[in-house]
């Protein structure tokens, strides 16, 4: 008998704990379908899934994602390989594995559904999966989405941490429309709307983040609110009253002038998706672009950030 094609991949990496988070990350930014945590934990390439646990306290953990096996395979792999070389530099001493093969057990593809359970952001919104179906009190906002392929399920602290600074600076008029750089699954654009924002504009550069962000906004009834195109802030055109942007420390100190010449200048930049040893690089690319931090929120070992015009500041007691 023939086996089946393949068509899906799966990558166990094997990593010190500390460095987990922003290689989970990145696994969900190279369009893993979900991603596994095993901590602590060591790859083990013989058994089934390939994961030996370690009593706790050991400091290695082993993170499992899957892509599907199409003509994008081979430079997601490579871009993983790469990034990983990179990270091995900063953790030189501890040993650092990465295995591949192809996905026979779709079960695994479905048991991520465990881990999107639904999230409220200052009791004002929830974000649940579509097979969550418990009622949600009168007063929040219910923003339900189909993660796909995209990353930005609420499950993640750079999306969260954005969400709840969105809530807390979203302003309450009838005026002004956000900007949305790296939209994912459209998640921090629809939340946003959804907490008073008249209208929203997402980018990224994924073109199967756009299809599963349009995809959610029709889920949500909020398609004529929503523009989601690929490409990055060069799309945009004129000021916005909120920039969104939860991307990677790289990206945001190189957008960070273009971003401030589209920010209003009563407006407010939610940037997100540092870890927090990067802080200090991206205040001074802040601090370069004349912009100010108001808050900062910390989760794990994330960092999120709301920021203004200096000169919006100036005089005021913040
Ligand atoms: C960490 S995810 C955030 C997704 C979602 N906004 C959220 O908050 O959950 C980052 C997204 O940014 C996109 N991205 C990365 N670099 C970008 C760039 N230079 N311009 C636009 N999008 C970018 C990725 O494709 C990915 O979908």
């Amino acid at each position: 008998m023939t086996a089946p094609p393949v068509e899906w991949w799966e990558c166990y990496v094997q990593v010190p704990i500390q460095a987990s988070d922003r290689v989970s990350a990145f696994l969900h930014d190279l369009g893993s379908t979900a991603v596994i945590l095993h901590e602590p934990a060591i790859l083990s390439p013989h058994q089934e899934p390939c994961v030996t646990p370690l009593p706790s306290g050991e400091p290695q953990a082993v993170l499992q994602g899957a892509f599907a096996a199409d003509t994008e395979l081979s430079p997601r792999l490579t871009r993983l390989q790469v990034y990983l070389r990179e990270q091995v530099a900063e953790f030189a001493s501890a040993p650092w594995h990465l295995y591949c093969r192809p996905l026979r057990d779709y079960a695994y593809l479905t048991q991520w559904r465990d881990f999107f359970q639904p999230i409220d952001i200052e009791n004002r919104l929830r974000v649940r999966p579509p097979w969550d179906t418990e009622p949600v009190p009168n007063a929040m906002a219910c923003l339900t989405l189909e993660p796909g392929m995209a990353f930005g399920t609420g499950t993640h602290p750079t999306t969260r941490l954005a969400l709840t600074l969105l809530a807390r600076y979203v302003p309450p008029t009838p005026r002004g429309r956000l900007l949305d750089v790296g939209c994912g699954s459209g998640i921090l654009s629809l939340g946003a709307l959804l907490l008073g924002m008249p209208s929203a504009f997402g980018v990224d550069i994924e073109a199967e983040a756009v299809t599963v962000a349009r995809q959610n906004a029709e889920l949500n009834g909020l398609q004529h609110r929503a523009e989601f195109q690929q490409g990055s802030w060069e799309m945009a055109d004129g000021v916005y009253t909120v920039i969104a942007a939860n991307i990677y420390l790289g990206p945001l100190v190189n957008m960070m002038h273009a971003l401030r010449q589209r920010l209003y200048p009563h407006g407010v930049m939610i940037l997100s998706g540092i870890m927090t040893f990067q802080e200090t690089a991206l205040r001074t690319a802040l601090d370069t672009a004349y912009l100010t931090v108001v808050e900062q929120l910390v989760e794990d070992n994330w960092a999120a950030l709301a920021v203004k015009h200096q000169s919006a500041l100036s005089g005021s007691s913040l």
